[in-house]
């Protein structure tokens, strides 16, 4: 199987978790896409979804499924999203689709965390895929000094082919920083969370994954943490 079979396994066996009746937290990436896609083929047995970002709620609202503004929403019981890294405890690097901030505040009234990723995604240590940090423009090289100062090589994220800065869903800019080797998570979630101007770090170690359907080519591997 190639990586997108994988990822379309995994978004399958992800539709398992879904609670009939209720909204469901959906997350961004190629991976939640293919999520997006299976939960158009049972929209008639949920209520509708929150959305992590303007693009998956242009592909929910493109199904024909109903995005609800989060604060409308008290609880969420499940929520499904891909991952960058996520390491054998469950904590996870996300923000490669830029969309870190919104992920992170719908995974956080959600009950359980449902990860879908290929094979490729689990790691021993998170940090060979640079962690995304979204910022707020003033703050940019502030941040950046700081980042360097912990052992990581920043560098701003831009549009494709230009020297702008990429702009996320929230008005912000992101940091990717390199050259990580990152042991503890938890801490330093927090410590990158400390910094004046950082509106969120792609670590999702605090609230990490409950589940990971893993996509390999023995089948879709089932991790629960
Ligand atoms: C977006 C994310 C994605 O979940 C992450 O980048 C994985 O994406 P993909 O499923 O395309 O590999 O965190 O901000």
């Amino acid at each position: 199987m190639n990586q997108d079979e994988l990822k379309k396994a995994v978004a399958q066996a992800a539709i398992a978790y879904v609670v009939d009746g209720e909204v469901i937290g959906v997350g961004t990436g190629s991976t939640a896409n293919f999520f997006i896609d299976e939960l158009a083929k049972i929209k008639d047995r949920i209520k509708g979804a929150v959305a992590s970002s303007e693009a998956t709620a242009a592909r929910l609202r493109g199904h024909g499924i109903e995005v609800f503004d989060m604060n409308d929403v008290p609880s969420i019981s499940v929520y499904v999203d891909g991952a960058d890294e996520i390491n054998a405890a469950g904590a996870m690097i996300k923000g490669g689709g830029a969309a870190l901030t919104r992920e992170k505040i719908v995974a956080s009234v959600s009950a359980k965390f449902v990860c879908i990723a290929d094979g490729s995604k689990l790691v021993d240590v998170l940090g060979a895929f640079p962690l995304p940090v979204e910022v707020l423009p003033m703050a940019r090289n502030a941040v950046m000094r700081k980042l360097a100062s912990l052992g990581g090589q920043p560098k701003l994220r831009v549009k494709p082919g230009t020297t702008d800065a990429f702009i996320t869903d929230n008005g912000g800019e992101i940091i990717d920083v390199a050259g990580l080797s990152i042991t503890d998570p938890v801490a330093l979630e927090s410590e990158i969370n400390q910094v004046p101007g950082v509106v969120a770090v792609g670590l999702f170690a605090q609230r990490g994954a409950n589940v990971c359907l893993l996509g390999t080519a023995e089948g879709v591997k089932t991790l629960t943490f």
